[in-house]
């Protein structure tokens, strides 16, 4: 009796240890995968069998539709003509493995299909339990772009470009407009499926503002797909090469013409002070500004253009006109002449100041004089001799022809 239920004791912790351990005749396969028509499909899959008494050391794996047709046999005459060559088992059937690749793939292709497996001299099954149906469209999925929207010139930048598919050992290919250091990343993301991610890196220049950066997707069997995205490369401002300034009449126009974006502001100044524009305009990423003055002497003008990336100046010179020459020149003369004829008359009217004259005689004379000198100066100016004192009256016989009130004496200079 006792022997009895030891017995019943030990059947029941045995059954009970094989319901949790004995594997049995299983499979794991999806019910159904996606597959793009041209590309290819691989079908995981994975199968168990009650524990043979023996090691099994010859397996066979073949697929098989609904009606029991052959779409995978290790002998390609056994399968249907229309699975020949384009079914392949990846798996490795010791272990357990009978995952399957059809490349590429048909829209014909939409199973249900299961597994069947022969093991020599053991048994022989057909997963008919579990199916697996492909829906294969003609219609990728759609490529994820992504890259950000404030772009900096010389900054580095990822664009990333993505796609999912069902062909993980030939994935697809990656082309992007732009050079630079591109890496690809594969992830599993499904039972089925895939992702496979391009990124590339680069340092974008201001000509790449306002172009399209496209990433083109070429899929197993040649199926292209593309994104792009127009980009905005930030910049500071660059003063174009057209920028300048020219003589118009007496007066001097400068145009300043930046470009940057965003668009910036343009400042023309004259030795620290802004002078006003006469015309602002802005063609896109251009920014024009002119103005009109009478330059003097400078000889430049600043340009400054500055907008929220920073600022840029350049001086914008003068082109040299001969008026500008000779009067700077003529001045230049006139003016060290007429500082040695004040010191040689401070000198003369030095040495005179004792003898006395009347008041009203001196005072319209140094009148005289002083007009004489500054008619001295100028008229002698390339002719630099003179006689006699130009404190004495008789000087005068030098100026015979002087009219004090001749602008045209003026007017040489
Ligand atoms: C199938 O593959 C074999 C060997 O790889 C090749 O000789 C044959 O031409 C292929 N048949 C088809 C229809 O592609
Ligand atoms: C089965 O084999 C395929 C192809 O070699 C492999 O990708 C997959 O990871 C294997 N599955 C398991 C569960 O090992
Ligand atoms: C990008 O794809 C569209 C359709 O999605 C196509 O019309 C276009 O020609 C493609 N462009 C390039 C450059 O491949
Ligand atoms: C500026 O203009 C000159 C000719 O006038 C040209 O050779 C040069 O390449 C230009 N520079 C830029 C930056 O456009
Ligand atoms: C340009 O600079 C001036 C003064 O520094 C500033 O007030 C102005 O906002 C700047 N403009 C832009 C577009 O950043």
């Amino acid at each position: 009796m006792t022997a009895f239920k030891h017995a019943l004791l030990f059947v029941i912790f045995y059954l009970h240890a094989c319901q949790c351990m004995a594997s049995s005749w299983t499979v794991d396969i999806p019910s159904s995968v996606k597959a793009l028509v041209g590309s290819c499909v691989v079908i995981p899959c994975s199968f168990d069998y009650p524990p043979p008494v023996e090691e099994v050391t010859q397996f066979i794996g073949i697929w098989t539709d609904e009606t029991s047709h052959v779409i995978y046999h290790p002998e390609e005459r056994k399968a249907l003509v229309q699975y020949r060559n384009r079914t392949k088992l990846l798996g490795d059937l010791r272990q357990k493995n009978c995952s399957l690749k059809i490349d590429p793939v048909e829209k014909s292709d939409k199973g249900p299909y299961h597994f069947r497996i022969e093991m020599e001299e053991y048994n022989k099954y057909s997963y008919k339990e579990k199916t697996v149906s492909i829906a294969a469209s003609d219609a990728p999925e759609p490529v994820v772009f992504s890259v950000k929207e404030e772009v900096v010139v010389a900054e580095s930048l990822s664009a990333h470009c993505s796609v999912s598919h069902t062909c993980p050992y030939t994935p697809p290919v990656f082309t992007w407009t732009h050079t630079g250091q591109a890496q690809v990343q594969h992830q599993k993301i499904g039972d089925a499926l895939w992702r496979t991610i391009s990124t590339l890196t680069f340092q974008p220049r201001h000509s790449d503002n306002n172009q399209l950066l496209q990433c083109t997707v070429t899929h197993r069997g040649g199926m292209q797909q593309n994104a792009s995205r127009l980009l905005s490369v930030k910049y500071t401002p660059l003063i174009k090469n057209s920028s300048s300034c020219y003589y118009e009449g007496p007066q001097v126009k400068c145009i300043c013409i930046a470009e940057s974006n965003p668009p910036s502001e343009v400042l023309l100044l004259l030795s620290d002070q802004v002078l006003p524009d006469i015309k602002k305009e802005k063609f896109g990423l251009l920014t024009m500004v002119t103005v009109q003055t009478n330059i003097g002497f400078f000889s430049s003008v600043k340009c400054i253009a500055n907008n929220t990336m920073g600022s840029t100046d350049q001086l914008l010179s003068l082109p040299h006109s001969k008026f500008h020459i000779y009067a700077g020149v003529g001045i230049g003369a006139a003016f060290l002449i007429l500082i040695a004829l004040l010191i040689i008359v401070a000198r003369k009217c030095s040495h005179k100041s004792h003898n006395s004259e009347p008041t009203s005689y001196k005072q319209n004379h140094d009148r005289e004089l002083t007009a004489q000198y500054m008619t001295q100066v100028r008229i002698k100016s390339a002719d630099v001799h003179y006689t006699g004192s130009y404190c004495s009256d008789h000087t005068y016989g030098n100026t015979e022809n002087f009219d004090p009130d001749d602008d045209a004496v003026y007017a040489n200079v």
